[in-house]
């Protein structure tokens, strides 16, 4: 029997406890399959004496996490305190130095400083492993470095915030509006502390920044994610989506558009039959666009205890097994620096526009969108009982920049009231 692997685990949270929870559970099983046994020696947390419902009294505890990541008897250091600076990044800079091998579920961290660390990492010839930092318990991350592996990967496009998709199906089944959707999702306590992180797509930016890296061979850039959030979906969206046979989604896609590396994180229309189209409530689902294997879809529980600490524990057995990759999948001192790009990829648009209801007002619509190139596919106007007639239009596939142009100058038509929505039909 090889030495036992131990382990010193920085954050005593859900996941954290949650980890704990499967390394004591599952200990022959781990063994069975390593070869060794996992041990955790140490752990921190802020507070020593709160009761977390699982025995710890045999591990070392350690009040200040840089202690627990600089000790001399752990091999592997697991970050799960959070957030993208102060103690987490200072405790993974301080074991690297002292040359552990890290693990993480940190995706802010890794977002705004994954290059840095994976290039200090692997100078050490160390291991820095962050399957739980996307999608939490689908094995995304394993998906891409490992299982397609032989593929020039030509799309990544997922839903990868459960919080936004709960609010978004929710408010759908329910017919409520966003604010008191939104109130319900934070009386469950489904989103983050700071709840921008959810709404505002930044938590699914970061995700997102990620899977690039890894798919495209670049270095982490999540500074060019376009970011725009849910706050503005409005109920009236969702039933005219639906009833044009699409879902709305907040949807990350990211992609080489020919002039360099697109990355947004925006609501999107999907079709309601398809695999995204159907996803309920707060489960993730990832597809991966391979140039050989076609379409994946991995689609599973984005956060929680259990399948947050399943994610942890597959680097931790990795590690444990011998396995050594580096952090993005090929070594970080030649992922390339590209161009950052807005989206030039045709798509069909969604456009909702409130007009005047008198003669000749749809003309002027339809010939100003003929003006930039964007031809109607389908279109409806509902009953209204003012002068203001609610026309949903769906374009044929049109070039992002038309659908601008076009927006710009809608009101120069004088027919066109309130602010026109357009959202993006995501091609799948
Ligand atoms: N807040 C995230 C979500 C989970 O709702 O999916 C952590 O990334």
């Amino acid at each position: 029997m090889t030495n036992p692997i131990k382990i010193g685990i920085a954050g005593l949270g859900t996941v954290g406890i949650g980890v704990v929870k499967i390394i004591q559970q599952n200990e022959k099983i781990l063994q069975a399959r390593t070869g060794r046994k996992i041990e955790i020696v140490a752990v921190s947390a802020k507070a020593k004496n709160k009761n977390r419902g699982v025995d710890l009294s045999k591990y070392q505890w350690e009040s200040d996490p840089i202690s627990l990541a600089k000790r001399k008897d752990i091999d592997i250091f697991v970050e799960l305190i959070g957030g993208h600076k102060g103690a987490a990044k200072d405790s993974i800079v301080a074991a690297i130095d002292t040359g552990k091998d890290i693990v993480t579920a940190n995706k802010a961290l890794l977002a705004h400083s994954g290059q840095e660390l994976a290039e200090k990492t692997e100078g050490k010839n160390k291991l820095l492993r962050f399957e739980a930092a996307v999608a939490g318990g689908i094995p995304v991350i394993k998906a891409l470095t490992e299982g397609l592996a032989g593929n020039r990967l030509t799309r990544v496009v997922g839903v990868m915030n459960g919080t936004c998709n709960y609010i978004l199906t929710r408010m759908q089944s329910s017919g409520l509006n966003y604010e008191e959707i939104f109130k319900e999702a934070e009386a469950l306590g489904y989103l983050e502390a700071d709840p921008t992180l959810d709404v505002g797509g930044i938590d699914a930016g970061h995700k997102l920044a990620l899977l690039a890296s890894i798919g495209f061979g670049t270095k982490v850039n999540f500074d060019a994610v376009e970011l725009e959030g849910i706050g503005q979906i409005s109920i009236d969206d969702i039933n005219h989506a639906a009833d044009m046979g699409f879902r709305i989604k907040l949807l990350g896609v990211a992609q080489l558009n020919g002039d360099g590396l697109e990355q947004r994180m925006s609501p999107c229309l999907v079709p309601a039959t398809s695999p995204l189209g159907q996803l309920e409530g707060g489960t993730n689902m990832v597809m991966l666009e391979g140039d050989h294997v076609g379409q994946i879809i991995l689609s599973g529980p984005g956060a929680g205890e259990g399948p947050t600490a399943s994610a942890v524990m597959s680097d931790i057995i990795d590690i444990a097994r011998g396995v050594r990759l580096p952090t993005f999948g090929q070594p970080a001192n030649i992922l390339k620096e590209i161009q950052p790009v807005k989206s030039n990829t045709y798509a069909p648009y969604y456009l909702r526009l409130s007009l005047s209801d008198k003669p000749g007002a749809l003309a002027k619509v339809a010939s100003l969108l003929g003006d930039f190139g964007i031809s109607i596919d389908r279109m409806r106007q509902y009953a209204h009982a003012d002068d203001h007639a609610p026309v949903l239009i769906v374009t044929h596939a049109t070039e992002p920049k038309s659908i601008e142009k076009a927006l710009a100058n809608l009101p120069k038509t004088g027919v066109v009231h309130d602010k026109p929505v357009a959202l993006r039909i995501e091609p799948l």
